[in-house]
């Protein structure tokens, strides 16, 4: 197996934070469809939510799994009266056509000086924070996504889950709790879909009920209508982090010990060949982020993913993202065109989003033909069933190979799987980061160099343990870390990791 060209110094610094990029800011869209039928020319605005809520202050930094069960404050009959006069008033009022040629600001400030007067004309009583409440809520429903996006604000919620117009769950510190966040009905909440899916080009509705998208932040979004929905239309957002965790927060969150996260560097900066492994939501993408972070800036790197996630910080990246099929069935770019197109366009390493199918066949020829430290992630509960979803993708995807060649296909490219979990008390954890080591007979032999052992939990229900080594004192890729000047560092990390234990 080639080492690659070059001798790293192996001592790169992780790359800055990467930026934030900009809040979630719908644009106006004046032609989404409405549910209820109003005059052409109103249809954006759908009608108000009766269960708006207010911004909610986002509480501390994870992984604290502090239960907070009121996330929106309750609002009385009387406002959601208050704010459907106002509501409908202002519907009567304003050119939403016009509104849709403004600014999101421009809009606002528009919106707001008609709210005002109606609130005058109409001689309503309310205090100014009461005011700036409904303000809120009202250019949410009309600009926005309604009562989402009080929940689409706040940065500490990992995912939203809606099932439906009456229930919302969200996903903080890595527990999911359940919301009061309520649409007005299930044809708000598909409306609301719908404007977040045309953005994209793409529609959801009875003829094609699933649907996936992304926010104009980067959220990747799931949505599931009637029929196939039973109980009314289903929408998942996987909520983009602006500032993507960077390894130093996963050993601060104990998702890593300080040598196990030495011993990842050493992995990133050698150039092994990597999997990341682990259940839904269980942190891959973001594992899989941090690992690029010891990518050498120098390196040509071409992503390909489903829904663009990762945030690379070398300036010589390509990103590629498979297209779904259009609305007849035609278009479609599967990720295993990207990867087999991938490998004419001269890259150094390949990075895959997520590895689900035949893809995997390719990724691995890429490993074993020169793109050292490609990496990829994919669903799996530990490292040996990782090895055995890629042989039975590959099998499945038609290759008609011998298991035996796969698996020696498996062991000639992939150097180490790193498996992630999300415990039951909420953290995400790196549980094993282990080897491939080679084959005997027909299995796979996989060596741990580093394992999270449980040991308890606390009065709270908290999970104790420790990330631990198992005793080698040469992994396989020592050879490689050397290469690279590594070693000593590998040593290091391997007899802290020791003293852990
Ligand atoms: N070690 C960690 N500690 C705390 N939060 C984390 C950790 N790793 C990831 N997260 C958060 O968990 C959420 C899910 O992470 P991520 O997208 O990386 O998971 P995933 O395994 O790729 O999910 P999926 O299977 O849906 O692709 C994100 O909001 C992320 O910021
Ligand atoms: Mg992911």
């Amino acid at each position: 197996m080639s080492f690659g060209k070059r001798v790293s110094g192996g001592n790169a610094p992780a790359p800055a934070r990467p930026a934030a990029p900009a809040a979630p800011k719908p644009k106006v869209k004046a032609a989404a469809p409405a549910a209820t039928p109003r005059p052409a020319q109103k249809a954006a605005a759908g009608a108000p939510a009766p269960a708006a809520p207010a911004k909610a202050k986002p509480p501390a930094a994870p992984p604290a799994p502090v239960a907070e069960e009121i996330v929106i404050k309750e609002k009385s009959e009387q406002y959601y009266a208050t704010k459907t006069t106002v509501f409908n008033a202002l519907i009567d009022t304003i050119d939403l056509g016009q509104l849709a040629q403004l600014d999101q600001e421009s809009a606002r400030e528009e919106i707001r000086d008609i709210v005002v007067e109606i609130i005058t004309i109409k001689n309503v009583v309310m205090s100014i924070s009461e005011q700036e409440g409904l303000l809120d809520d009202i250019c949410n429903d009309v600009l926005g996504y309604g009562p989402l996006e009080p929940l689409l604000a706040r940065d500490d919620i990992a995912d939203i889950m809606v099932n439906g117009a009456d229930t919302t769950y969200i996903e903080v510190n890595g527990k999911i709790q359940r919301t009061n966040v309520r649409f007005r009905d299930n044809a708000q909440l598909m409306n609301i879909c719908q404007r977040i899916v045309s953005q994209v080009g793409r529609r959801v509705d009875e003829a094609s009920p699933i649907c996936d998208a992304r926010l104009l932040d980067g959220s990747r979004v799931n949505v599931i209508a009637p029929p196939l929905a039973i109980d009314g239309p289903t929408l998942t957002i996987r909520k983009f982090k602006k500032d993507k965790l960077r390894l130093e927060d996963l050993v601060n969150f104990g998702s890593i010990s300080v040598p196990g996260s030495e011993i990842l560097r050493i992995i990133g900066h050698s150039r092994c060949n990597v999997l990341i492994s682990g259940g839904t939501g269980s942190g891959k993408t973001t594992l899989l982020n941090c690992l690029t972070g010891f990518i050498e800036p120098d390196e040509r790197v071409i992503t390909c993913e489903d829904s663009a996630e990762l945030q690379l910080q070398q300036p010589h990246v390509v990103r590629l993202e498979t297209r779904p099929p259009n609305i007849e069935g035609s278009g479609e770019i599967t990720m295993r065109e990207l990867v087999k197109n991938c490998l004419r366009m001269r890259p150094e390493r390949i990075i895959v989003g997520e590895v689900r199918g035949p893809e995997a066949f390719d990724l691995l020829q890429a490993m074993n033909t020169g793109h050292d430290g490609s990496m990829g992630t994919l669903h799996a509960n530990s490292p040996r069933e990782a090895l055995s979803r890629v042989e039975s993708m590959i099998t499945m995807g038609g290759f008609s190979l011998p298991a035996r060649t796969i698996r020696e296909m498996i062991v000639g490219s992939i150097d180490v799987v790193i498996q992630a979990t999300r415990l039951r008390d909420g953290s995400r954890r790196i549980i094993n980061i282990t080897e491939v080591m080679g084959l005997e007979g027909d299995t796979i032999v996989l060596q741990d160099v580093l394992t999270y052992e449980i040991d308890g939990e606390d009065a709270d229900g908290k999970l104790i343990g420790q990330h631990r080594g198992t005793g080698i004192g040469r992994p396989r890729f020592w050879e490689r870390a050397r290469y690279y000047n590594l070693e000593h560092d590998l040593a290091a990390a391997l007899d802290s990791l020791e003293e852990a234990a």
